[in-house]
């Protein structure tokens, strides 16, 4: 079986979950679940990156042990995973013993291969992103991204050289297109190495909270060489599932954190000589065209909004509003709009138009099929050949054009249904090709609206569960004549 490795960034877990992480985790499940339908064998993994200065200054405050103050957090982002109905297979905490292993092991890797030497780190550190910065890259002296001052510091510290990767990168984006996406990702990273690229502070010794170094004990190593490496633990590096997995990874991330993933990432995935990834860089929520932000009172709690309006149209809303790759706004009244306007009035009716007519009128099973007319072929000719139109948007991670043509299909659908007119006109050609047409677009949908597109599957009775079915067969009439379906009920509600 076809293999592929697909993992979000891991939060800090410093805070609740906010809209931010609720995004990531459904384009990336959106994608994993299309991957089983085009019958790949998927790791999905995301989790929290528990390590660093800024959740032990967030212990500190709520007088907690960091240990002790992890565990408490994150059983809201297991509970939003579960909520949004992400279907990770992995959920890796940076605290777990599988992890730090790995992480000493590539530490010491590089450190063998002699890239790591021991020096003074002086300068300056925004702790809010864990991230070193140089005076010129500050606004207004102040860190580009939070808007606070970072801190200033000095300490013994050990330096991978990162520095001499820089060629090396520049050739691998050049030559590997899809090493960085969006490209307007990749033209940004590659601007910046046209400058000297700086050695690495890869270990801390001002705090304790953090993977030790395993070749030093006084030092913790730099939360992001202790984060990223969760990917190769996700698989289980080193050993046969991460050799069959790895070469197939790609990452999906956010916009802040492009540069520790391609060229922090990449060097040190290069000195351990081990394959570097692929990264697909998506926009941010935002509302208003502004960042969100509690003291803009703009933080939405995702899990609260699942439980007024339910995951679907959550997802629905944030796939079909933002485009992957792009910014986009939150608000719940286009939250509300789209669910009324789209699931509610497209498909929702189009689903019960069909099913109820096939329950109360035709004894509830499917009629059997007599000559073909115009409209009927029409219909047919849209079900066999969406799949692989559908296919070619999300295999370029084009989650909203997919889902926009889905969409257009059960509009197709819904004018079909008009032009038959089955209440007045012989209706076996509609029933049968209508129910047809649902089981088409259940298996198109699993991977947006999981949740209705089961409940579909089940309406129609069919077996086993929708998103264990093949892609490819979303273009068949399997539906046969006389197939008894269940009792249906509306998929969504009016907000
Ligand atoms: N812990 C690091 C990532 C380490 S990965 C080895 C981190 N954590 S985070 O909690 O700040 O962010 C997690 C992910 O959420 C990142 O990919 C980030 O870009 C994304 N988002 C945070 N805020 C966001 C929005 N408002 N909108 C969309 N995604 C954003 O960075």
């Amino acid at each position: 079986m076809k293999k592929f490795l697909i993992t979000t960034a891991i939060d800090y877990p410093s805070g609740r979950p906010h809209m931010g992480h609720a995004y990531e985790k459904i384009c990336t499940d959106v994608i994993a679940r299309y991957k089983r339908l085009k019958g790949f064998s998927v790791h999905f993994s995301t989790g929290t990156d528990e390590h660093g200065m800024k959740i032990q200054r967030c212990a500190e405050k709520e007088k907690k042990t960091p240990q002790q103050f992890v565990d408490d957090m994150v059983v809201y982002f297991r509970q939003l995973c579960e909520v949004l109905n992400i279907s990770n297979d992995d959920f890796i905490r940076t605290t777990e013993p599988r992890h730090k292993k790995t992480a000493q092991e590539i530490f010491s890797i590089i450190h063998r291969k002699g890239e790591i030497y021991k020096s003074t780190y002086e300068g300056l550190y925004c702790v809010d992103c864990e991230t070193y910065y140089q005076r010129k890259d500050l606004v207004n002296d102040k860190c580009p991204v939070h808007a606070t001052e970072p801190d200033n510091f000095s300490e013994e510290s050990y330096f991978f050289q990162m520095g001499k990767y820089r060629e090396m990168l520049i050739e691998r984006i050049k030559k590997h297109a899809d090493f960085i996406r969006p490209e307007s990702k990749r033209n940004e990273i590659l601007s910046r190495l046209k400058e000297p690229l700086k050695d690495l502070s890869v270990s801390r010794t001002s705090f304790d909270w953090g993977v030790p170094v395993p070749i030093d004990e006084k030092h913790v190593q730099y939360v992001w060489m202790d984060a990223l490496i969760n990917y190769l633990s996700t698989v289980g590096w080193p050993g046969k599932k991460s050799e069959e997995f790895w070469p197939t990874a790609v990452h999906i991330i956010g916009k802040d954190i492009v540069w520790h993933h391609t060229v922090i990432w990449g060097s040190i995935l290069m000195a351990a000589g081990i394959h570097v990834p692929k990264v697909f860089v998506h926009g941010f929520v935002n509302m208003k065209g502004q960042k969100m932000s509690k003291s803009s009172g703009t933080v939405v709690d995702p899990i609260e909004l699942v439980k007024k309006y339910g995951a679907d149209p959550l997802r629905y809303f944030l796939i079909s509003e933002i485009p992957f790759g792009e910014d986009g706004d939150f608000s719940e009244e286009s939250l509300v709009e789209r669910n009324n306007g789209e699931l509610l009035n497209n498909l929702g009716n189009l689903a019960n138009r069909i099913l109820t007519f096939i329950y109360n009128k035709n004894a509830g099973t499917v009629s059997k099929p007599r000559e073909l007319g115009v409209a009927d072929k029409k219909m047919v000719k849209l079900i066999g050949s969406y799949p692989a139109k559908v296919s070619k948007l999300m295999d370029e991670f084009n989650l909203q054009g997919g889902l926009d043509e889905v969409m257009r299909l059960a509009k197709e659908g819904n004018e079909y249904f008009q032009e038959k007119a089955p209440w007045k006109n012989d209706y076996s050609n509609c029933l049968y090709i209508g129910a047809n047409l649902l089981r088409s677009l259940a298996i198109m949908l699993g991977p947006f609206v999981p949740e209705s597109a089961e409940r579909m599957w089940e309406y129609l009775n069919l077996s086993g569960s929708v998103h264990e079915q093949d892609w490819e067969s979303a273009k068949e009439l399997a539906v046969k004549a006389h197939h008894k379906i269940k009792e249906p009920a509306p998929l969504f509600r009016k907000f």
